[in-house]
């Protein structure tokens, strides 16, 4: 299991303002949060290290930020409509709870698809039939809700690459191999939402579709998922809490000819993070059909035309910042105090650097103000006057900021100050004058998790 409890990450959150229960004025909205300025900070950075592996180091992915609303017909051609349903059941003992099916009769007989009898987990009850319940939100367009105006919340940002193939080809200069990607809100009305923010009603996606020629598809399928595996690595991530699952044939959605999950223990267990399916081409011919557009490639040189088969890398923002704060979360003691940290990679922490006067008086507030001023340009950096050292140098660490510059009276005379490593707790002397360059040469190193071995 994993060596941190949900409770635990939830609290820090709560307590250091990372994220919040949405609407929690009246009460709280289902499954839905929101991001404070740590919460925001640490996100952004995910997704940014993500634009970075997929897009900005690479010759073969262009962007693409299409619109949450779509024509209702995008639905009717991805087969969400008819297909992108859970199957609910209702306690019909006690508690009148909903479930999902699938999930009871995993948590019940070992596998989501097992035959026999399953009772409701709340209360034991017996439950009703099966009823497949379609997760899209529908909303109206126009000033009236008359029949024709229903519109979709987007439950996945794919469909929005898809229906852009065309004019992307056009204007990309990109021929397959290629890839879009973006990232975006999608909404999902999950039946059993749950674990914070593992799963949600709400959420942001990071989604690639590559396009590839179809003799290659097994093959890319297989890169995009090293590729994959390596990025959450890299980023910090232990590698013996992250794992490689292939769907069965029951699992596999109606697109997918195969799908791998990428999944990281969490508290509750091993569970998905990102899905890597091989789509084929499904969803081109889908639209090509009800559009009515040639949705394929023709090379211009030989003349040969292909509808080319679709690899995607879908992963969750959210669900990888959960991951992300749940591997980096450690407590210790030091000095006979409990000390909780926040182990991020340098790159994902909110705060690189926070500049702290020693005390406040003696002219170090002021000194330290402009040390912090000098390096905010270069990095995000936080000041911090309130309250005594080690009890900033302990909101920090809860924030997870990697380095902390101490002003003193040293620093008064000879213009160096202490420079504190957040995992080593290791304490060293430099020169203002070298600070910016140091924290920047420390800031491009790999990294691997202390917590690791
Ligand atoms: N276009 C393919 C697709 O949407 P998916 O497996 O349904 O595939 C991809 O979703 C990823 O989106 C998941 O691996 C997960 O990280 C994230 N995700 C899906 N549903 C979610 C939810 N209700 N809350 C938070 N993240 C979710």
């Amino acid at each position: 299991m994993a060596d941190v409890t949900l409770d635990e990450v939830v609290a820090l959150c709560k307590r250091r303002g990372f994220i919040f229960q949405s609407s929690e004025i009246y009460g709280g909205l289902g499954s839905t949060y929101d991001y404070g300025h740590y919460g925001v900070l640490l996100k952004n950075n995910v997704k940014a290290e993500w634009w970075r592996a997929v897009v900005q180091e690479r010759d073969d992915m262009v962007a693409l930020d299409a619109a949450i609303l779509m024509h209702p017909r995008v639905w009717e051609a991805s087969g969400h409509l008819e297909g992108f349903t859970d199957p609910l059941v209702q306690c019909l003992g006690e508690c009148k709870k909903r479930w999902r099916e699938d999930h009871v009769r995993e948590s019940q007989l070992g596998d989501e698809g097992a035959e026999g009898e399953i009772s409701c987990p709340e209360c034991g009850g017996e439950l009703s039939e099966p009823m497949q319940f379609n997760l899209m939100f529908e909303t109206h367009m126009g000033p009236t809700r008359e029949s024709g105006s229903e519109v979709y919340l987007r439950p996945e940002t794919a469909q929005g690459i898809f229906v852009n193939f065309k004019n992307v080809l056009q204007f990309s200069r990109k021929r397959p191999p290629f890839g879009i990607a973006q990232v975006g809100k999608a909404f999902r009305n999950e039946i059993t939402p749950g674990n914070f923010i593992f799963r949600t009603r709400e959420f942001e996606q990071m989604e690639i579709e590559f396009f590839v020629p179809p003799d290659d598809a097994p093959e890319w399928h297989k890169r995009w998922m090293d590729e994959r595996m390596r990025w959450y690595a890299e980023l910090g991530i232990r590698e013996d809490k992250l794992r490689l699952r292939e769907h069965g044939p029951d699992e596999l959605s109606h697109y997918s000819s195969a799908t791998s999950d990428i999944e990281y223990l969490f508290p509750m267990g091993f569970s998905e993070l990102e899905g890597i399916a091989n789509r084929g081409d499904f969803d081109l011919r889908q639209h090509a059909k009800f559009s009515g557009e040639k949705l394929e490639y023709v090379d211009s040189a030989t003349g040969d035309r292909y509808v080319p088969h679709v690899i995607e890398p879908s992963a969750g923002a959210d669900r990888a910042t959960l991951a992300f704060m749940v591997d980096a979360y450690d407590s210790e003691e030091v000095e006979g105090r409990e000390r909780v940290v926040l182990r991020l990679h340098p790159r994902l922490a909110p705060v690189k650097v926070a500049v702290l006067p020693l005390v406040n008086k003696d002219g170090q507030p002021e000194k330290a103000r402009e040390v912090y001023e000098e390096l905010r340009g270069r990095m995000p950096a936080e000041y911090d006057t309130g309250g005594s050292i080690g009890k900033r140098y302990r909101r920090q660490d809860e924030i997870g900021t990697p380095w902390g510059v101490t002003v003193d009276h040293e620093t008064m005379e000879d213009d160096t100050v202490t420079l504190r490593d957040r995992d080593t707790l290791e304490q060293t002397r430099i020169p203002i004058g070298e600070l910016g360059a140091e924290l920047e040469r420390r800031l491009a190193e790999p990294w691997t998790s202390p917590k690791s071995g």
